[in-house]
């Protein structure tokens, strides 16, 4: 039985329904002892954990239909998982539930290289994914750290962004086609390989961000697009923000078609990386002192250096102008793999120095040096101990506006004061005309910002969709909404 308490009648209803579940998917397929149950209670950074009833790991989508019903009939809650490396809770149970991990349910279904479309199940990991269209020199293009772990489904439902939502949009904008098992255990196969399907609502797109909330994605049709002939990446200490974004003008006007990652660290974030990966730092010749640093980063399809010639005369002009003092241009795979490792260490070097804040906001670009310094101002007179981790993708407007202690030591004061930021970021961010939650999602820890900042009708409208699609409130209970 599960370690929470739970009244008799709730805890004999919990036996009946994983009585059931095993007659359904088989006893392998249902995890009840507490030790295997563990890793799905928890995210990754152990930031939010509950109590899984069971965990089911059913292998196809009849499957999950089958577990769908047996819970709506049982009229017990529900959480789908994915990967698990979500940022706000999303997938972790806030009240007792059946946790439906999609992880075995891994293959690849359909591959149409003439109309550039892969269809997957949804427990495919996204790096798996990525490197099928890569042997056929198609690419996916979602960049997240977390694609070792990340699910196509858990990313359809957050809606992932990512460092290339600049130049090929958020998630959704590569999803065509959908299979979504529903809150009381209908599928709904909507797997069109279409680029074309002006068929009314587009339904998919209710599924796609709803994070687990409406119902099961257990498939996808993804969108491929060419693969390029190389990239050309850089690291360019910047001098200010004003002078990222004229960096950002005079890329785009160079090259229209190829940047695809513009990524900003300020400089506290590039301090705390070099302090944390010495050796990173040391190989790319960045040390605490450098200042902010620009990762960018374009593709090339001409199989020419055209691309590299027109990048180096672009960072050469602006490092005439004083926009950059420096530019790194990656040599070698190995650099590049380097120059990348560096920006994803962040969470890692934020976990190295104690309690960490994390916010992902976006604003109009035009408006992120006010949100850099409204909102560091914030931060500073709310908790003096701590210091703003600013770093993003700053292409699309998107910061991740996270703080560390200034010491170890101030974990507990950051920690107690996390509400009271996370709360003047969110107004900050709306304030500007962007989102408190830019490419994260809501989970369990924006859910207050979406409740305060998003009323009348748009909120109105969300509870509606919820209730036709999840009428007895069992899928994800406690999330978003
Ligand atoms: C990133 O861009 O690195 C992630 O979205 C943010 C994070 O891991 O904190
Ligand atoms: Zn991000």
């Amino acid at each position: 039985m599960s370690g929470h308490s739970v009244t008799a009648n709730a805890s004999a209803m919990t036996e009946t329904v994983i009585a059931a579940l095993v007659d359904a998917i088989g006893s392998g397929s249902v995890l009840t002892d507490p030790a295997d149950r563990a890793r799905y209670e928890s995210d990754w950074r152990n930031r939010y954990s509950g109590t899984a009833s069971c965990v089911v790991l059913p292998r196809s989508t009849a499957e999950v239909a089958k577990v769908m019903s047996i819970c709506y009939e049982a009229r017990v809650a529900v959480v789908p998982q994915g990967g698990r490396t979500g940022l706000v809770g999303g997938a972790i149970p806030q009240i007792p539930s059946v946790v439906i991990s999609l992880e075995r349910m891994t293959q690849i279904r359909a591959f149409d290289p003439l109309g550039m479309t892969l269809a997957v199940d949804a427990g495919l990991t996204l790096g798996a994914a990525r490197a099928y269209a890569g042997e056929h020199d198609l690419a996916l293009p979602i960049l997240i750290g977390a694609e070792g772990s990340a699910q196509i489904g858990g990313i359809i439902a957050t809606n992932a962004g990512g460092s290339n939502v600049l130049r090929y949009g958020m998630t959704r904008q590569r999803v065509i086609g959908l299979e979504v098992v529903l809150a009381d255990g209908r599928i709904w196969n909507g797997m069109r390989s279409v680029a074309k399907d002006n068929t009314g609502y587009g339904l998919q797109h209710l599924f796609i961000g709803s994070e687990g909330t409406l119902g099961i994605v257990t498939g996808a049709v993804l969108q491929l697009s060419p693969a390029p002939r190389g990239v050309v990446t850089a690291l360019c200490p910047v001098p200010s923000i004003d002078a990222a974004l004229s960096v950002l003008l005079k890329l785009r006007a160079a090259m229209p078609e190829a940047l695809v990652a513009f990524e900003f660290m300020s400089a506290a974030t590039v301090a705390l990386i070099a302090s944390q990966r010495p050796d990173l730092a040391a190989a790319l010749a960045i040390s605490g002192e450098s200042g902010a640093c620009l990762l960018v980063e374009c593709e090339d399809f001409t199989g020419t250096d055209a691309t590299q010639d027109r990048m180096h005369d672009a960072l050469g002009n602006a490092l005439e102008t004083g926009e950059i003092s420096d530019a790194l241009l990656a040599q070698s795979v190995a650099q590049r793999d380097a120059i990348w490792a560096f920006r994803e260490a962040i969470s890692f070097a934020q976990n190295g120095v104690g309690y960490s804040v994390k916010n992902d906001v976006s604003v109009p670009i035009g408006r992120i040096p006010d949100l850099l310094a409204q909102g560091s101002a914030a931060i500073m007179a709310i908790c003096p101990d701590a210091v703003p981790i600013c770093y993003g993708h700053l292409g699309d407007g998107n910061i991740h506006f996270n703080v560390s202690p200034a010491v170890p030591e101030a974990s507990a004061a950051l920690q107690g004061c996390e509400p009271q930021i996370n709360a003047a970021l969110a107004d900050l961010s709306e304030e500007l005309g962007g989102s408190f939650s830019a490419e994260h999602g809501v989970g369990q820890s924006k859910r207050d910002s979406l409740s305060r900042l998003r009323s009348g009708p748009e909120l109105e409208m969300m509870r509606q969709i919820k209730a036709a699609l999840d009428p007895l409130g069992l899928m994800n209970t406690g999330k978003l909404l």
